[in-house]
């Protein structure tokens, strides 16, 4: 500590000097940007207090003649005349146990204030034990950014920032990583639009598996309403009841729902039974619309074939990617999917304390939309979504299912399931609107370290870093999602070569 490079002295234009927040006057020569860590010395056991800068600016003394040069187009240039001043908030002292505290005793006026060292820095921002990835690199202190793994598990997280900044490639390259750890984590990624399919090539299949969402629809777990939503008919009608009838008949024949098995039962479905009291020729009718309707769903299989377990993928590969770039105007169905995904690996993490994994949303505002805010697909399958992806957020933690949410609006998100990612928060470049969002959540000096940020940066927070503070990182791709390799131009270029 002693040695360390002495940046200035604390100062305050009123006189009044307050503890959570320090105004620096930096000697001439020294500079501070934001995100840096400096330090005062503890007015009693002098151990480091650290404060870490969240704006700078330069200070001129204002004189009253100055303004009336000025308009005489008079000017003097004094270099001597303006300070850098700098804003920074506490972060606390570290004792003997490794917690950080805050200071409680006043500080002296005008007390010297040092650059925080790396050895410091590190001791207030590394997690400890070896479970743990590399996210980054500190751009203020070079030092690598780590992220625990028991935290982005017990506590979930969020990856957010607008279009481009980086999101996707930050998500990415922690699963490569975090894959790659002992004992390694596994993953159930929802991939809106096929960007992690690079996962696959950097991990290998034996490691990674790309899925179709549609392999994984399981109809015997449809709840049967579901039919008749999609065919636009009332429980009331004769439809139904024949269709349901013939439901029954299968079930009670434990035979799975498919087109196949359905078209026999329908033959079996007696209309005396079901009451029907007007001509036989009617009710043949009927008939016929069930057998059309059921030919046509997109709900029925036509047979069991290979609908896939994603619980038995995961114990097998360490990356189960369930892919929904197919079908663009599917969305209630993918809804149905997905649901029946999350809820079997939800249930076996329950049931199981053997079993456990990340649940990956890519775009969450599909999956979880914030009620009148977002709407897509149909009220009730996308009721029945939320209400699992709700209960994983708010109960996955302690049963092994972590759930990282990767959005670019967070208006657009759920409330809640927001609220519990955000325990651990990595944040790219975000519009305003978007910032005012995340204030209410992280309060403004978080947002004030957000700022403008270029691609690929980010302020990261929470439970997984060592200090309960933001630090900003420059991330560090391990794989880039499968968009980044044909970029616009690529495109054209390729189109060009066809022609020529
Ligand atoms: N950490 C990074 N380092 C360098 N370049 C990056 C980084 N993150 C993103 N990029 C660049 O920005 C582009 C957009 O990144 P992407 O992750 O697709 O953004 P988003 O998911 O937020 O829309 C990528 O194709 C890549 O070229
Ligand atoms: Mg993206």
């Amino acid at each position: 500590m002693d040695g360390s490079l002495k940046l200035g002295h604390t100062y305050s234009l009123t006189g009044e000097y307050r503890l959570d927040q320090i105004t620096i006057l930096l000697m001439r020569g020294r500079e501070l940007a934001k995100g840096d860590l400096v330090y005062v010395k503890h007015p009693k056991n002098h151990e480091p207090v650290l404060y870490q800068v969240t704006k700078v600016f330069p200070h001129k003394r204002v004189r009253e003649y100055e303004e009336s040069l000025l308009s005489e187009g008079k000017l003097i240039f004094d270099v001597d005349d303006s300070a850098l001043h700098a804003e920074a908030y506490q972060w606390g002292w570290m004792d003997n146990d490794g917690s950080v505290r805050p200071l409680r005793f006043p500080l002296p006026p005008n007390i010297p204030v040092y650059l925080a060292e790396r050895q410091l820095v590190e001791k207030f921002t590394k997690p400890s034990g070896d479970w743990k990835f590399l996210l980054g690199t500190d751009p203020s202190t070079e030092l690598d950014v780590e992220l625990g793994l028991y935290p982005l598990i017990r506590q979930s997280c969020l990856i957010c920032g607008s279009v481009g900044t980086g999101k996707t490639t930050t998500a990415v390259s922690m699963i490569a990583r975090a894959v790659n750890v002992s004992p390694p984590v596994r993953f159930l990624i929802v991939d809106k639009d096929g960007e992690y399919s690079s996962l696959i090539e950097n991990l290998g299949v034996d490691k990674a598996l790309k899925v179709p969402w549609s392999s994984f629809f399981q109809a015997g777990d449809i709840p049967w309403d579901d039919y008749l939503a999609e065919f636009g008919w009332q429980k009331t009608w004769w439809n139904s009841k024949i269709l349901f009838q013939a439901l029954k008949i299968l079930y009670s024949q434990s035979a799975p729902v498919t087109k196949t098995n359905l078209k026999k039962v329908l033959q079996l479905v007696d209309s005396d039974k079901l009451g029907f009291n007007k001509k036989e020729d009617e009710f043949e009718l009927y008939r016929m619309q069930v057998q059309n309707a059921i030919f046509m769903s997109k709900l029925i299989p036509l047979e069991t074939s290979d609908v896939l377990d994603p619980v038995k993928l995961l114990k097998d590969r360490l990356v189960v990617v369930m892919d929904l770039s197919d079908g663009k105007d599917t969305w209630e169905q993918k809804h149905i999917v997905v649901a029946q995904v999350l809820r079997k690996i939800f249930n076996e993490a329950l049931e199981n304390r053997k079993f456990g994994c990340i649940v990956v949303l890519e775009e969450a505002m599909y999956y979880a939309p914030q009620h009148g805010v977002f709407e897509i697909g149909e009220k009730e399958s996308r009721g029945r979504l939320l209400s699992v992806i709700k209960e994983i957020a708010t109960n996955g933690g302690r049963n092994g299912i972590g759930l990282w949410v990767v959005t670019q609006r967070l208006a657009t998100v759920e409330k809640t399931v927001i609220t519990q990612c955000a325990n651990n928060i990595i944040c790219h470049s975000l519009e305003d609107l978007d910032k005012q969002r995340l204030a209410e959540i992280m309060g403004q000096e978080f947002i004030d370290l957000i700022g403008d940020l270029p691609p690929g940066e980010a302020v990261v927070k929470g439970t997984a870093l060592k200090c309960k503070f933001p630090i900003w990182v420059k991330v560090l791709p391990e794989v880039y999602p499968a968009s980044s390799l044909s970029t616009p131009m690529s495109r054209f270029i390729h189109m060009n070569s066809q022609i020529n």
